[in-house]
């Protein structure tokens, strides 16, 4: 099958959340399964774009409202990647260093699903599925469907997949003159509570809409952001499939960011290494359990109640542990967290932005990994976890319960709590202290059985194909 991902990020290309790692991972084990996958995202002002060769294969041009713009595809030439990487030129519009966070994101984003859809129009051969992935790409199954100018389209399979349900890309319907014309009897399709909501768009539209992972689909029909009776009304089409990680680029016994290589044989010396290395980095002692939190700093991933959380941890167990936190995100909660390395220097440190080699390092040689999400449609950094041998501690929730298991159930290997408050943060860090200073044997066990969990994509890409095939079967009941 010829599948092609539409998408605003992609590993290693452009990444600022999960989505990136997913559209830069899923293409490429789709292809090891013999089909054709590839990507089309816009391009960015990144480094990726600079240090790769490029091959022009389409020149075309649009409306975005009253406004002729002119786009330009362009391809990497090797497909180094394992797939191949499509990337949209709008001059004025697409070519920033950023890739969200700009006033004119709507335009922008609309810009490059007309594009996408003018693009693929122009194909001798239709693609088999189109796979769209959050928000920005949430209007192409509505223009599939309904917009006159690709038309022809009308019969090609969409697949909407859902990273995070929280961000909608809501615009006025004074925006709507942005959108190639359509069949105005359908702008229903393109609403929710008065504005256009792409999200909720495409989950009417789409042919399929999937989750990453099967429980947050079944919570999004409680707790969707305002989404909640859509999704109970379209649970008929919706399913969740559980994300997995790219085993090439996450695997300790291979990872070139790594100060020392190890795997099952020699966990305990190969994480120590590397902590060693992270703790000196940092200024943290080597000989105490070494906790981490990687993600954005915001409420959804609780980072939030982190401070107080770790400055009870400090006062209750008398320092036993040191912590160390890599990411960026509200202004507040990173001045709370830095105030937190003056007060416990020695114990806390943070290294605020984002460092992907700093990411492998941290997930070799800390002993675990902290994850209180409030959301977590998924979640990957269990996985890294996982796979390197570090405890995961998560919030009973989304796709971390789909994954990860308290120890003290049968075979269970990581540590998990209710809810995202301090007591119960602080509570687990007890219990990962007791399990790491008095249960040593239960705690080997542990890192040795989860780093035999197979979290690779192999599953879940034939999963992804098993539902295209699906639906290339309802061709023809779909059509208008
Ligand atoms: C988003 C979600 C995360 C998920 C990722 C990839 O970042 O917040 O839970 O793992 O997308 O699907």
């Amino acid at each position: 099958m010829e599948i092609i991902h539409v998408t605003a990020e992609c590993y290693p290309v452009a990444k600022a959340g999960g989505l990136g790692d997913v559209a830069g991972a899923l293409p490429k084990y789709q292809n090891g399964l013999g089909h054709t996958s590839k990507v089309v995202m816009p391009m960015y002002r990144t480094k990726f774009l600079y240090n790769n060769e490029w091959d022009l294969v389409h020149e075309g041009g649009q409306y975005l409202g009253h406004q002729w713009f002119h786009y330009s595809i362009i391809k990497e030439r090797t497909s180094k990647l394992g797939f191949d990487l499509f990337l949209v030129d709008i001059n004025g519009l697409l070519d920033r260093e950023k890739i969200y966070g700009y006033d004119d994101d709507t335009e922008r984003f609309v810009g490059f699903q007309i594009a996408v859809c003018d693009w693929i129009n122009s194909w001798n051969n239709k693609p088999d599925i189109i796979h769209c992935h959050d928000h920005h790409t949430g209007l192409v199954p509505f223009m599939l469907k309904y917009c006159y100018s690709f038309n022809r389209l009308e019969d090609v399979p969409s697949v909407f997949t859902i990273h995070n349900a929280e961000y909608q890309g809501w615009m006025g319907w004074d925006k709507s003159y942005l959108l190639p014309s359509y069949d105005s009897w359908k702008s229903g399709m393109l609403e929710w509570q008065n504005t256009i909501n792409p999200l909720a768009s495409a989950v009417k539209c789409a042919w399929e809409v999937t989750t990453v992972s099967p429980n947050y689909m079944n919570e999004l029909r409680y707790n969707a952001n305002g989404l909640e009776a859509l999704f109970e009304y379209e649970k008929g089409k919706c399913k969740g499939i559980l994300n997995g990680i790219d085993n090439v680029v996450w695997n300790p016994a291979t990872d070139p960011l790594l100060v020392k290589n190890y795997d099952n044989g020699g966990v305990k010396e190969g994480k120590l290494a590397n902590k060693i290395e992270v703790c000196q980095r940092f200024g943290l002692d080597p000989e105490k359990p070494l906790f981490i939190f990687i993600g954005r700093l915001v409420g959804e991933k609780a980072a939030d109640v982190l401070p107080d959380a770790i400055r009870s941890a400090k006062y209750h167990y008398h320092g036993q542990a040191c912590f160390l936190i890599l990411g960026s995100g509200e202004s507040e909660i990173e001045s709370r967290l830095n105030a937190l390395v003056h007060q416990f220097s020695g114990y806390v440190n943070t290294f605020i932005g984002y460092n992907e080699a700093l990411a492998h390092l941290m997930y070799a040689g800390a002993d675990f990994l902290l994850m209180p999400s409030r959301v977590e449609p998924c979640g990957l950094n269990q996985l890294y976890a996982l796979r390197y041998g570090t405890v995961p501690m998560v919030r009973n929730t989304g796709g971390l319960k789909d994954t990860v298991k308290d120890f003290e159930d049968f075979q269970g290997f990581g540590i998990c709590f209710e809810q995202a408050n301090i007591e119960d943060i602080s509570d687990s860090i007890g219990r990962a202290l007791h399990l790491y200073n008095n249960q040593s044997e239960v705690f080997s066990w542990m890192r040795n059985y989860m780093m035999k969990i197979d979290h690779s994509w192999n599953t879940s890409a034939k999963e992804y194909i098993e539902l295209y095939g699906s639906l290339k079967k309802d061709v023809g009941k779909h059509s208008l």
